[in-house]
């Protein structure tokens, strides 16, 4: 059913309020081909869970919001598992369902906002772990020709926070479905990430006491966006050559960096953040969370303009500071 002058604050995660000139929920594959021959010509435009997106304004369009559901096994062995899961389930729920049939690869990513369909668009990551690790193919809607594709993982070009959806294929394709190869006994637990290390010793590693641990870091630094309004890290950690870290490290000594490919190095965005005096900072109710510098929060009735203008002034001083240009990582819309 379509919904007229419909406000998106709750389909945001950082809760602005902005409307959409009408709204549609979509509940099977074979619903969105029938709505997409019906609305040839007219724009519209697809959110998954709303977690990494900036919502800047009114949208003169038709908004769909996918929400097919199901997790099925489709292939097993010995070894692994082949899941598929409709683009709409919630990805958070996808891993409690991995945990629960001890299948193994995305613990780490525990606690991720968002929905499943969403996921491959910024190969989502944490502690360690990238979605494209266990990936194995998604179902797209090619939105020309109106059918179906599969794209496995080399067609997706995935790279940190990026991938073919982001880029070539923006607004071209819609993903469906999502299929992830994972591990069945004995699982290869990845705890190598720093705080994640420190925060298991002395714990059995097990995919459970993974994601427990994860869940409990996440939830000591990152805002609950149900509580104050975010989409996650707001900038990608920029990565430099190692000319300009060492450079860098003369005025910076304490500069933290972690080695990327070849010659290059990658720099936490939030200590440069923190170093700024951003951290904690608020203009009226746009701020830079407490305890992540990376995080920028809406305290309230923050309008995405006004986020977008505290990003900028970040993005300046960074860029006056450590001559580095930082990336905004969720999608402006
Ligand atoms: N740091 C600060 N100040 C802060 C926070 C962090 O100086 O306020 C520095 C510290 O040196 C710390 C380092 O940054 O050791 C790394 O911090 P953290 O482990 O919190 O990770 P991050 O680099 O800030 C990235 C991801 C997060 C992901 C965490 C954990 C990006 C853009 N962000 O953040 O992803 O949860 O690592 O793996 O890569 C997201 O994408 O939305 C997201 C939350």
């Amino acid at each position: 059913m379509i919904i007229k002058n419909f406000s998106l604050k709750n389909y945001n995660t950082f809760g602005i309020d902005v409307e959409t000139e009408s709204f549609i929920a979509i509940q099977s594959e074979q619903e969105l081909v029938k709505l997409l021959e019906t609305t040839k010509g007219s724009p519209y435009r697809v959110l998954g869970g709303g977690s990494n997106i900036l919502l800047t304004e009114n949208y003169k369009g038709l908004t769909i919001v996918m929400k097919n559901l199901g997790i099925e096994l489709v292939e097993e062995t010995s070894d692994f598992v082949l899941i598929e899961a409709q683009a709409g389930e919630n990805w958070h729920d996808l891993v409690l369902w991995a945990l629960e049939n001890d299948f193994g690869g995305i613990e780490n990513l525990a606690f991720i906002p968002g929905s499943v369909g969403a996921a491959p668009i910024q190969n989502i990551g944490a502690y360690g772990v990238e979605l494209e690790s266990v990936f194995h193919s998604c179902r797209v809607l090619d939105l020309k020709e109106l059918s179906f594709k599969t794209f496995d993982k080399k067609a997706c070009s995935f790279g940190y926070r990026n991938s073919i959806f982001k880029n070539k294929l923006r607004g071209s394709v819609i993903i469906t479905s999502v299929t992830l190869r994972l591990q069945k006994k004995p699982h290869q637990i990845q705890s190598h990430y720093g705080t994640l290390q420190s925060a298991l010793d002395g714990k059995s590693k097990t995919i459970q006491t993974v994601a427990e641990v994860v869940i409990s870091i996440r939830k000591s630094k990152l805002p609950d966006p149900n509580e104050i309004g975010n989409s996650g890290s707001f900038f990608k950690n920029p990565i430099i050559t190692t000319n300009h870290f060492n450079k860098l490290l003369k005025k910076h000594p304490e500069l933290p960096h972690y080695p990327d490919h070849d010659g290059h190095v990658k720099i936490p965005a939030a200590w440069m953040i923190e170093q700024l005096g951003f951290k904690g900072k608020r203009n009226g109710d746009a701020g830079v969370h407490k305890k992540q510098a990376l995080v920028l929060v809406n305290y309230g009735n923050a309008k995405g303009s006004e986020l977008l203008n505290l990003a900028k002034e970040i993005q300046k001083q960074v860029l006056q500071e450590f001559e580095i240009p930082l990336e905004i990582e969720v999608n402006l819309l």
